[in-house]
């Protein structure tokens, strides 16, 4: 399994402190090498919660937590860090570009651990590569504000899959496009699932992007309910 949750509790305390407000009950999901998976679910359910936690960017109350097999809490957090930059490529709703920065160097931002001087050659045409396959190929020198919304997004998504990872979580990642461009946001996400096998892990509003995922599931009062029950 690229990953793998078990029985997964968080909790969040209310905003006077008094009590603690359970947002994941118990939540369980294992995703395969290449699969897609939908979360959806009503604002506020803890869909982005959930994801953080499978990206290993925030750890439950209880429960386990399994990326490529190994237990992240028994890591040490320098440990999940190296690990989440090797295997974990996430997008958000925005698509957080360094503003200084052009595509091509936002895209190469997490290779940098890795320069050696072969492996920077290697990183360069990497990154290339997947621009041109997002079709971003004469935009490598553009600074992010000279980037329509759509293509800072597909910027993103160069970005997390630079290091070839084994899982992509995206939260809401067409959620600030228009309908055309996040149409074409969504088609990419699922051709590059296929084409890589990076199981891919995503939440969303739309019932169409949801619908082209092998499952859609439905987070609801803490719990994760397949959605065609
Ligand atoms: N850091 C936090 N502290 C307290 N409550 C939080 C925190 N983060 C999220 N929450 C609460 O957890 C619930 C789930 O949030 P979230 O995972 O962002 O939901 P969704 O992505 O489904 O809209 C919300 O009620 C939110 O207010
Ligand atoms: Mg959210």
């Amino acid at each position: 399994m690229v990953c793998e949750l078990q029985n997964i509790v968080k909790t969040y305390p209310s905003p006077d402190g008094a009590e603690r407000l359970i947002i994941l009950d118990g939540v369980s999901l294992a995703l395969d090498k290449g699969e897609s998976v939908a979360i959806v679910g009503p604002s506020g359910s803890g869909k982005s919660t959930l994801l953080h936690i499978a990206a290993g960017l925030d750890l439950p109350d209880s429960g386990e937590v399994f990326i490529d097999g190994r237990d992240i809490s028994k890591m040490g957090e320098k440990e999940i860090a190296a690990l989440r930059n090797r295997k974990i490529g996430v997008v958000f709703q925005r698509h957080c570009l360094l503003p200084q920065c052009t595509l091509l160097e936002n895209v190469l931002v997490p290779t940098l651990p890795y320069q050696n001087k072969n492996e920077k050659a290697v990183s360069r045409q990497r990154a290339a590569g997947i621009l041109d396959r997002l079709g971003l190929s004469d935009r490598l020198n553009h600074f992010p504000s000279q980037l329509s919304g759509g293509e800072c997004q597909r910027g993103a998504l160069a970005r997390a899959l630079v290091n070839r990872p084994s899982l992509l979580c995206a939260d809401e990642p067409t959620g600030s496009l228009d309908m055309g461009t996040a149409e074409e946001m969504g088609r990419l996400l699922r051709d590059i699932n296929r084409e890589e096998g990076t199981a891919l892990l995503l939440v969303t509003h739309s019932e169409k992007l949801a619908a082209q995922m092998d499952r859609t599931l439905e987070l609801r009062n803490g719990k994760l309910n397949d959605e065609s029950i």
